[in-house]
């Protein structure tokens, strides 16, 4: 067993509640000598106030069973009941069976029965009682250490996504300001209706940065995180191709939307920014796929079925190789040049997709081209009433 020493006892408090003064004197003094901060109540109503006060935090206890304003026990029971978890030992000289058996069913830690030594009896206790509250502390402090750092690596990976999906916005604002000022420099005027149109742009992709930034800044928020709402099917769909509308462009790559009979009208219960991510982040690969390719087309189709909401995001890119099928939801993974891919795309997209209680599914064809198709559930799904 660890003896008491300054060591061990250091920074610990230890209440002593005990109406007869010499002895509650002497118990502190003895405990002070070796580190601990000792607190000295000669009644119930007294030691009530040190448990009740968040800034004394009480870590061993030490109670005589009859004191003026009632007994030990009792105290012993209310302590246990609020919470306490520290070790409370009984002393006594009037014990008998019961009241021993009595206390410990209520959770006294150990019963001492006087007279007693305090080096030869009282000491091994407290000991013994230090050196469990003192793993107790070490083990939260553990654990708290491993939530933060658990917190911090989330707050990472969730930076890394935000930089990621910036790209898409930021890269439309830059080729919508090039379009204005090659348009100026050519010695062509804008018209008011097509200037107000590139701003709404510009605008439309700044509220998107703006709304990646605010989900990292209210990361930590849990009440501020992402709500549910419903969302047009269609409004979806068109938010997400205009945040890759550069690179479809750029690429000059030709662009089919179509909404089935099934799901026009279609309100979806969802994450609508999250779910524009996902939808961006498969369109933008699809698009990267087809750039060397002779054919481009990308399509997005959308369907409601038994097996519900079904989108699909398909191109005629190179397709995905099987040998690397496997591995292409990993993080960082990535096949493009170094600065082009980041590999954390399909990974955002395959947890936002399972956060809705969806799937994500793939089939590709080498030289042919790619599908994949975001399935989520039917009960996410209301339709817009027809008048
Ligand atoms: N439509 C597709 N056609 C062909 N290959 C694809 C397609 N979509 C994904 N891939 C392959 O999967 C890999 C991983 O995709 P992912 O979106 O996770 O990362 P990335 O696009 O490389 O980088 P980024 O982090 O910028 O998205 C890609 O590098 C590519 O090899
Ligand atoms: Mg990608």
């Amino acid at each position: 067993m660890t003896p008491l020493s300054e060591s061990n006892a250091n920074g610990l408090t230890l209440l002593v509640v005990e109406d007869e003064a010499p002895i509650r004197r002497l118990v502190a003094m003895e405990f002070e000598d070796l580190g601990f901060t000792v607190l000295e109540a000669d009644t119930i109503a007294q030691a009530r106030e040190f448990f009740a006060n968040k800034e004394t935090q009480v870590d061993i206890a030490l109670f005589d069973l009859r004191l003026p304003d009632g007994d030990g026990l009792s105290l012993l029971q209310e302590v246990k009941t609020s919470g306490h978890e520290g070790p409370i030992l009984m002393m006594t000289g009037h014990g008998n069976k019961h009241t021993v058996l009595e206390s410990f069913k209520a959770g006294a830690y150990d019963f001492l029965e006087k007279p007693f030594s305090i080096s030869g009896d009282l000491m091994p206790v407290v000991a013994r009682a230090a050196g469990e509250v003192r793993l107790r502390k070490e083990n939260t402090s553990l654990t708290e250490q491993i939530l933060h750092n658990t917190k911090l690596a989330a707050l990472g990976e969730l930076s890394a996504t935000v930089l990621h999906d910036i790209r898409g916005p930021l890269s439309l604002i830059h080729v919508v300001c090039e379009d204005i000022s090659e348009t100026v420099d050519e010695g062509e005027s804008i018209g008011p209706s097509e200037l107000k149109a590139h701003v709404a742009q510009i605008l439309k992709a700044c509220d998107r940065i703006r709304k990646l930034g605010d989900h990292l800044r209210n990361y930590s928020r849990q009440d501020a995180q992402e709500s549910m709402e419903s969302k047009s099917l269609e409004n979806l769909l068109d938010d997400s191709l205009f945040l890759v509308q550069q690179k479809t462009r750029s690429n000059r790559i030709k662009v089919t939307k179509m909404v089935d009979p099934s799901a026009q009208g279609v309100l979806l219960r969802c994450y609508p920014n999250k779910l524009e991510q996902v939808i961006m982040n498969l369109l933008s690969n699809a698009c990267d796929a087809m750039s060397k390719e002779a054919v481009r087309e990308l399509g997005l189709v959308a369907k409601f079925t038994a097996e519900g909401l079904l989108l699909d995001v398909s191109d005629t890119g190179t397709g995905i190789p099987l040998e690397i099928q496997g591995k292409i939801f990993d993080n960082f993974f990535t096949t493009k040049p170094r600065g082009e891919g980041t590999g954390l795309g399909l990974k955002i997209v395959r947890n936002i997709i399972v956060e809705h209680g969806g799937e994500l599914l793939m089939t590709s064809v080498v030289g042919k081209g790619t599908t994949f198709t975001v399935r989520l559930p039917a009960e996410l799904v209301t339709r817009q009433p027809v008048f």
